[in-house]
C-alpha cells in the first residue's frame, strides 16, 4: 500500500487518457486505463452473445477475461490473445461500456483486477471512480473537466485525424448521454472525490495540464 497512486477521473473527452498516459511516462510509473476494461468487457460479451444486461454472465466474464495491456509507449490492448484497440476505441464501444459499467456486480468483479495494477514505483489510474472507490487512499487525486462542447470538439478532431467521418452534433449528443448515465447511476457515479483537485481544462493546453498534474505529484509524493 506504499506504492503511490495518482487518480485522474472525469467525464469522457476531458483529456484524461492523454494526460494520464503522458504523466505515467514522465514519472516512469504504470498506467491503468480502467475505461478500457469496461470497453473490453462489453466487446467480449457481444462476441460471446452475452446480453449487455445479463448481470451474472457479465460478472463471471469480468472475473475470468484474459486481458493484457502494452506497457510504456505501447498502447495496444489484448483480449483473448487478439489485439483489439481499434475495436474498443469506437464511440459505440464507449456507449456499450457505459451500459455494463452501470451494473454493480460487474464493478465489484473488476475491483481487484484494477487494484492489481498498483505496482512499484507508482501508478497513474484513469477513470470515473479511481479516487472515490478503487484507490480511495491515493495521495494525489485529480478531477479533470471541460465543457461538453469543448470535449465534443476534441473528440471530433481526434476522429477526423484518424480518417473517421463523424458529425460534431452527434458527438455532442453522445457525450451528453454518456455524462448523464455516468453521473446518475446508483453505483460509483461520476463525481469528484472530496479530496480531489478539480481542474477545468477547457482553456488549457495538454502541456499546461500535464505540468499542473506533475506539480501536484511532486508536492505530495
Ligand atoms: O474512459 P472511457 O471513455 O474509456 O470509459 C468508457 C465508459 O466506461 C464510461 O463512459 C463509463 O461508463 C465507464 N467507466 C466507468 N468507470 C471507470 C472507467 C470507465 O464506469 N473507472
Amino acid at each position: 500500500a506504499d506504492t503511490p497512486v495518482v487518480t485522474i477521473d472525469g467525464p469522457g473527452g476531458a483529456g484524461k487518457g492523454t494526460i494520464s498516459r503522458l504523466a505515467a511516462q514522465r514519472l516512469g510509473w504504470h498506467y491503468l486505463d480502467s475505461g478500457a476494461l469496461y470497453r473490453l468487457l462489453a466487446m467480449a460479451a457481444q462476441r460471446r452473445q452475452i446480453a449487455l444486461d445479463d448481470e451474472r454472465a457479465l460478472a463471471a466474464l469480468a472475473r475470468q477475461l484474459d486481458i493484457r495491456f502494452g506497457t510504456g509507449n505501447d498502447d495496444s490492448v489484448w483480449c483473448d490473445g487478439e489485439e483489439v484497440s481499434a475495436f474498443i476505441r469506437t464511440e459505440q464501444a464507449g456507449s456499450h461500456a457505459s451500459l455494463v459499467a452501470a451494473i454493480p456486480a460487474v464493478r465489484e468483479a473488476l475491483l481487484q483486477r484494477q487494484r492489481d495494477f498498483c505496482q512499484p514505483p507508482g501508478l497513474v489510474a484513469d477513470g470515473r471512480d479511481m479516487g472515490t472507490v478503487v484507490f480511495p487512499e491515493a495521495p494525489v487525486k485529480i478531477f479533470l473537466t471541460a465543457s461538453a462542447e469543448e470535449r465534443a470538439e476534441r473528440r471530433y478532431k481526434q476522429l477526423i485525424a484518424k480518417g473517421i467521418d463523424v458529425k460534431i452534433g452527434d458527438l455532442l449528443a453522445d457525450i451528453r448521454a454518456r455524462d448523464e448515465r455516468d453521473t446518475q447511476r446508483a453505483v460509483a457515479p461520476l463525481r469528484p472525490a472530496e479530496d480531489a483537485y478539480s481542474l477545468d481544462t477547457t482553456c488549457l493546453s495538454i502541456s499546461q495540464v500535464l505540468d499542473i498534474v506533475i506539480n501536484k505529484v511532486q508536492e505530495r509524493v
